[in-house]
Parts: C-alpha cells; structure tokens; sequence
C-alpha cells in the first residue's frame, strides 16, 4: 500500500511530477488550526452518537492535543508526502497512537473537511478585519476632531473646487471604511454555516450529529445541501470582493497623502517614523508605506480575479481546481492586514500645515461659489446669470493678478451695479466652510455632529 492513505487500489508510485502538482501542505499547513479544531469537534460527536467508542475518541483527542503542542513547538513534522495538512495530520496521529486514528475519518471526507476549514479560516480572519477597521475608523476620528475647522482645499479633478475643512475631508474615509466593515459584518453572518458533514458529497450513512459540530465551531447552523456544502467558495469570494473594495479606499487615501506631502502641496508631514530616505539623494523624505498601501491593491483585487477564474465553470460537487483556493486568499489577507495597520500608523503620525493648507483653501478663487451665491441670496439674480457675473469677477481678478476678496467695490459694482461691500464677508474660506451648514456638510459644527454620530454608533 506504501505510505498513501488512498493507496488501497494502487500499485504503483506517483510520479514525481505527478507529486509535485499536488502537494499544498507548504501553502494549508497554515489551517492547522482550524483543522485540528474540526477534527476534535467530529471526533466528540462521533463518540456522543456511538459511532466510535469513548475509549476510542479519548485516545483520538489525546492525540490530537499532542499534535496541538507539537505544531506550537515546532516538532511536528510536516511532509510533503502526505500532501496536505489533513493527511499530514492523521498520518501522525497514526504514529502517536496507532491504528485507532482511524476512526477518526469515518463519516468525514477530505471534502468536507478543507471546506470547514477553510471556512473557519476565512472568518477569523474577517474577524481581524472588522476589527482592524475599527481602528482606523477610530484613528481617523482623532485625527477629524483635531482637524475639525482646519481649512483646505476642496478639489474635483484635482483642481481648486471649494473650501472645505480637513476633519470633514478625514471623516470621508469614516464613511467608506465604515461601509467595508459592514460589508464584512454581512459576509460573516452569511458564510457562518458548517459544511462538515457533508463528507465527500453526497452526506453520510452514519448517524452524525451536524448541528453539534456546527454549534462546537461556532458555527449558526449546518450547511443545507451536501453538494454545495463541499463545492462552495462564495464565503472566500466574497471576502475578497470586499477586501478588494476596501483596498480601493485605502489606496485613495494612501494617494492623498502622497500627493500631500509633495513639498508642492506641502499640506502634511510624515514623521521619521512612517518616511524613508534615498541612497542616493540626501534631501529626500519618501512616504513609502503609503505607497505600498496604494499597491497591495494589485495583489488583492488579482487575487479576486485568481479566485473567480478558478472557480468558474466546475461542475459540482469538489474538484481539486478548489486546492487554488487557499493561496489567494491568503495573499489578499495578509496584504491587507498590512495595509489598513499601516494606514493606521500614519493617520496618527502625519501633521497637518495649518498654515499653508489655509492659505491654499483660499486660492484659486475657491471662494467664486460663494459670490455666485451672495448674488443669488442678496440680489436675486437666477443662479445661471450670477454664475455668469461671477465669471467676470473671476476673469478680472485672474488679469490684476489678485483674489476675488481684493477686488474693489468699483470694480464689482462695474459688472453688477447693486453689489455692496457685504459681499466681502462671503469670500474669505472660513466664512464659505462655515456656511455649508446642510446636514454632512463641511461646517465645522456638521463635521463635529457626524463625529459625535460615529462615536455614538461605535459605543
Ligand atoms: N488539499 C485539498 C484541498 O485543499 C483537500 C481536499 C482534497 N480532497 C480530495 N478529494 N482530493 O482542496
């Protein structure tokens, strides 16, 4: 039989090529937790039913809590030849207490087994994420409430569009992170039913207990269609759907802040900490960290599109195209483990220029709006006409090479006669911050209350 746990009608040996394809135990030997886990919960159900002995299962779980302590230790052997971690696993049992270890796979197939713990994998570490957000949620509060009526620029297309304050321009990512967390939330609550039981497809002829195993692993309730219970991957797929938007989100604050500490915005500062120099160029301060950040995007929406491509087109129930499952989802998790801790840590680092974000808020007649609209509210002129005059105004500004707050009197009433020196008070950014009042606008009174809103939800 040699040392195949499946080699009962085999004569001969795997080809080493044939191996080689096969073996994922370098890539799930990191479930081994989750499996040894499972195989404790089957094996207690299998006693609790009478399917094996008691005496029988206590010998199994004392053998699996010494497998526990050798994989924490570092002894356990791990083998390449017995492919993945489950056979890697009951092939040590065997050695450590003989052949009653075999009991332990009756009713339980490979199958069902990945499945599960894959699945137990997949929402832990959505778990991690969830709280992960949290933080960065929380990190970006702090930093919102500092920056309540700290002016910037607003842009559109980069270019100078209104003022806005940067605790509102923070509390912008409370919102999409926010949303990446309830998207994970849901995915938790959806993938939370244990596919262990549905052995290798077709369910068991013994009179397992799946709602115990379900309830021992925390699980809401067993899988309800055997087939599906060992072929489906939404869980992963759709963790990754959802790490893959929240990459996007952080990849756009990771260019914000790039852009930001140019030494031509000048708007923030990374520390020491968070910045790297050049091997060559002295003067250099590089926000690498919020580089990456902005690239482990391309890893976590591939690996996406790795997983959908594979699981497309399989026939049910489980074919081994499903083994390309796990190291997608691993690389997506880690880079994104990586990338919301280290927009964590520069969220808290940076420094904002007060001065000079101010004084960009009220450049590039960023204020135009607010006059369109004085002319609107004081005089009123329908929006399209003053959209027009205050064309003017900019345009004559542009040629004297000043604001529109030093334009004089004349030179308004020149292109609207009814214009009073009231309207100075509308174009300074503070006073065009302070009167965006409509709810989830950038006045520093609305920026607070949607802080508050945020602080309240998370206690
Ligand atoms: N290593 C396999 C995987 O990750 C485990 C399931 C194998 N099942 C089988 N029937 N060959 O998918």
């Amino acid at each position: 039989q040699g040392q195949k746990m499946w080699g009962g009608r085999f004569t001969a040996r795997p080809d080493e090529i044939m191996q080689a394809i096969n073996v994922s135990i370098d890539v799930d030997k990191r479930l081994w937790q989750q499996d040894l886990a499972g195989s404790k919960a089957h094996c207690a159900m299998l006693a609790k039913q009478g399917i094996i002995s008691s005496g029988d299962s206590q010998i199994i779980l004392n053998g699996l809590e010494t497998i526990t302590a050798e994989i924490e230790d570092g002894t356990f052997p791990f083998r390449a030849e017995f492919e993945d971690i489950h056979m890697n696993v009951e092939a040590r049992l065997r050695e450590l207490v003989g052949p009653v270890s075999g009991r332990l796979h009756t009713a339980r197939s490979r199958n069902d087994q990945v499945a599960t713990d894959f699945r137990l994998w997949v929402r832990d570490q959505v778990d991690i994420t969830i709280q992960q957000l949290y933080d960065l949620q929380g990190a970006l509060l702090k930093r919102a409430e500092e920056y309540a009526d700290a002016l910037m620029p607003g842009f559109t297309h980069l270019q100078p569009a209104q003022p806005v304050t940067f605790g509102h321009h923070l509390m912008a990512y409370v919102e999409m992170f926010g949303r990446d967390r309830s998207r994970f939330v849901d995915a938790r609550a959806r993938m939370n039913e244990n596919p262990l039981g549905s052995a290798a497809l077709a369910g068991s002829p013994f009179p397992i207990d799946r709602h115990d195993t379900a309830k021992t692993l925390g699980f809401d309730r067993p899988t309800g269609n055997s087939l599906d219970g060992v072929s489906d991957r939404d869980f992963a797929l759709e963790s990754l759907s959802h790490a893959a938007i929240c990459a996007g989100h952080l990849s756009r604050l990771a260019e914000e802040i790039v852009i930001w500490t140019t030494p031509y915005f000048n708007f923030i500062r990374l520390s020491d900490a968070f910045s790297t120099g050049s091997s060559i160029m002295p003067q250099k301060r590089n926000p690498d960290a919020a580089e990456l950040v902005r690239a482990k995007t391309g890893r976590i929406t591939g690996s996406l599109i790795a997983l959908s491509t594979v699981m497309k087109g399989l026939p049910l129930a489980y074919s081994k195209d499903m083994q390309e499952d796990k190291p997608p989802v691993f690389e997506a998790f880690d880079a994104l483990d990586l990338a919301i801790r280290a927009m964590t840590g520069m969220v808290l680092d940076l420094q904002a220029n007060r001065e000079r974000m101010a004084a960009a808020a009220g450049a590039g007649f960023s204020t135009a709006t607010d006059l369109a609209d004085w002319l609107v509210r004081n005089l009123g002129i329908p929006f399209r006409d003053a959209h027009h005059i205050t064309g003017a105004a900019v345009k004559l500004a542009e040629t004297q090479g000043v604001d529109l707050a030093q334009l004089s009197l004349s030179d308004l009433q020149n292109l609207e006669a009814r214009i009073t020196d009231d309207v100075y008070k509308v174009l300074t950014p503070e006073a065009s911050c302070a009167s965006r009042q409509s709810y989830g606008g950038t006045a520093p009174d609305q920026v607070r209350l949607q802080i508050q809103r945020w602080k309240d939800l998370r206690s």
